[in-house]
């Protein structure tokens, strides 16, 4: 993400961000001196889906476009046709305006939850850039190993970015060892779908509105940012760390958590039924 801000985004440029997602677009965008364009997404109704018309008027200003299927943190991808539109009209968009098409950057990080990459695309869309991770679906984020897929002048355009030695030849050998066995993906996922259902259902019967994931992560709702911030503090107390959403975000009566293994997961069900309960009243 890093690499593509630096070699697409000038300091007096803008990216689109389809709001809300992965929060490292806007740090990347701005640490350019460029300037973040919020599109809101369309509402939790409607899967947190793109609004093409304003992501495409939004775009005539950009440079880049974040686009992140499945989404960060909303958990569910965009519906099927959505991005493959999108592209089709940022192309005919900048051709009947006489100028370049954005580049579209794709992050598939939670691609393999899925099982579907719209990499392809790149094909019909030269200026298209898949990202993705080691760190999701192969559970090997401490090895800090992300790639791109683009068409080869667009890879070319981004590698004199790539700081000298930025991957080290451990983590390239362990990530390429896990991608050539089938096994090791196979068993991650069948192991992240049978705990996230787990973990929902026993947050589901604690009160909590979890919504729909196809990710290693669950979004839940909890009517009003105070009550999001009691949990918070109440899960910070039994050392169990959400993801939380700042005052005005589109989220902030929400909270995100990762789903862990079983023990992690019994926990964090045990602290939300306890945090359900009434206040001890005091002895008097
Ligand atoms: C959508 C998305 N993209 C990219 C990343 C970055 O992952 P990493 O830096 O571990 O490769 C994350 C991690 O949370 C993410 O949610």
């Amino acid at each position: 993400l890093d690499l593509v801000a630096k070699a697409f985004l000038p300091p007096s440029g803008a990216a689109v961000l389809p709001t809300p997602t992965y929060a490292m677009y806007r740090v990347v965008t701005e640490q350019r001196g460029a300037r973040a364009i919020e599109v809101p997404r369309l509402g939790q109704a409607d899967g947190w889906g793109l609004d093409l018309p304003a992501v495409l008027a939004a775009a005539r200003a950009a440079q880049v476009v974040w686009l992140c299927s499945p989404n960060n943190p909303t958990g569910l991808p965009e519906p099927p046709g959505t991005v493959d539109t999108l592209l089709m009209d940022l192309a005919a968009d900048a051709e009947a305006n006489g100028r370049p098409a954005p580049i579209v950057v794709l992050d598939e990080a939670y691609a393999e939850f899925v099982g579907a990459s719209l990499l392809g695309l790149r094909r019909d869309y030269p200026r298209l850039v898949v990202v993705r991770t080691a760190s999701k679906a192969y559970a090997l984020a401490g090895l800090r190993v992300g790639f791109a897929v683009a068409r080869p002048d667009t890879i070319e355009a981004i590698a004199p970015y790539r700081p000298p030695g930025s991957v080290s030849t451990v983590s390239v050998a362990i990530v390429t060892a896990a991608l050539e066995d089938d096994t090791v993906l196979e068993a991650n996922l069948a192991r992240v779908e049978r705990e996230r259902d787990r973990l929902a259902a026993g947050l589901r019967a604690a009160g909590w509105d979890v919504g729909p994931s196809v990710t290693n992560f669950l979004l839940a709702g909890f009517g009003s940012r105070d009550r999001a911030i009691d949990v918070a503090q109440g899960l910070l107390r039994r050392g169990l760390v959400p993801r939380t959403f700042g005052e005005g975000h589109p989220l902030a009566d929400h909270l995100r958590v990762t789903v862990r293994d079983t023990d992690e997961n019994d926990r964090l069900i045990a602290a939300a039924v306890e945090l359900a309960l009434p206040a001890p009243v005091a002895a008097s």
